[in-house]
């Protein structure tokens, strides 16, 4: 197939409704011709999933937690992301680096120039062609995840955390105005998927 593959990341803070679209997005996707695989983060490969369950669940330090996720993303990229894309298959991927700017750095208060060092020695190369944002109030976010699941370590966190997660995903996307769309999180279900599809059509 063409190389023209996209590299499609969705983004936003516990319950802002990333994953509420990411299989509809790929279906769209799909109409258009292309090949699509979906993935997440952490997660994606055999190795990053059990880090996933480690990340997710257990109490471990900032730093620990930042290694952990840039060691499963490691490995995300070498036997899945980098290969799909040479491919010619495009990849959507619940959460990505921003995540973890927005998580390990703006919600625990890691220096954000650690990150970007991580960022540079795992993917200086590679950044998604297109990252949407979803941006919700973390109150809403809250009780949207609260009717629906028991909270892991992050969504345990308080309000306060959340603010500051928000706050750090708005700053990066400021930053890197060609490559982030943000989507307005309240609005429904069928007027984000609206906006998915119009932007869609641009990538
Ligand atoms: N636009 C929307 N309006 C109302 N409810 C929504 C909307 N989008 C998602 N929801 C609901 O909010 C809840 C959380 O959505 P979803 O699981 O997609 O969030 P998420 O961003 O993937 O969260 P997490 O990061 O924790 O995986 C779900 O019950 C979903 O049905
Ligand atoms: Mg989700």
């Amino acid at each position: 197939m063409t190389r023209d593959a996209r590299f499609v990341t969705f983004e936003g803070i516990d319950g802002a409704g990333k994953s509420s679209h990411v299989d509809w997005f790929a279906e769209q996707v799909r109409g258009r011709g292309h090949r699509v695989v979906v993935t997440r983060e952490p997660g994606g490969t055999e190795l990053a999933e059990a880090v996933r369950d480690w990340v997710l669940n257990r109490p471990m330090s900032m730093r620990v937690e930042a290694l952990l996720v840039f060691a499963a993303r490691q490995d995300h990229l070498d036997r899945l992301i980098r290969p799909s894309l040479a491919d010619g298959t495009w990849v959507v991927c619940d959460r990505f680096t921003d995540s973890t700017v927005a998580y390990q750095g703006g919600g625990r208060g890691m220096p954000l120039e650690d990150i970007a060092l991580l960022e540079r020695w795992v993917h200086p190369d590679l950044q998604p062609d297109r990252t949407y944002l979803f941006d919700l109030d973390p109150d809403t976010a809250a009780r949207r995840r609260q009717a629906v699941r028991d909270a892991d370590r992050f969504e345990s966190e308080q309000s306060a955390f959340f603010t500051r997660v928000r706050q750090a995903y708005l700053e990066r996307a400021e930053a890197a105005p060609d490559r982030f769309v943000r989507l307005d999180g309240a609005q429904p279900i069928e007027f984000i998927r609206k906006r998915l599809e119009e932007s869609l059509s641009g990538l």
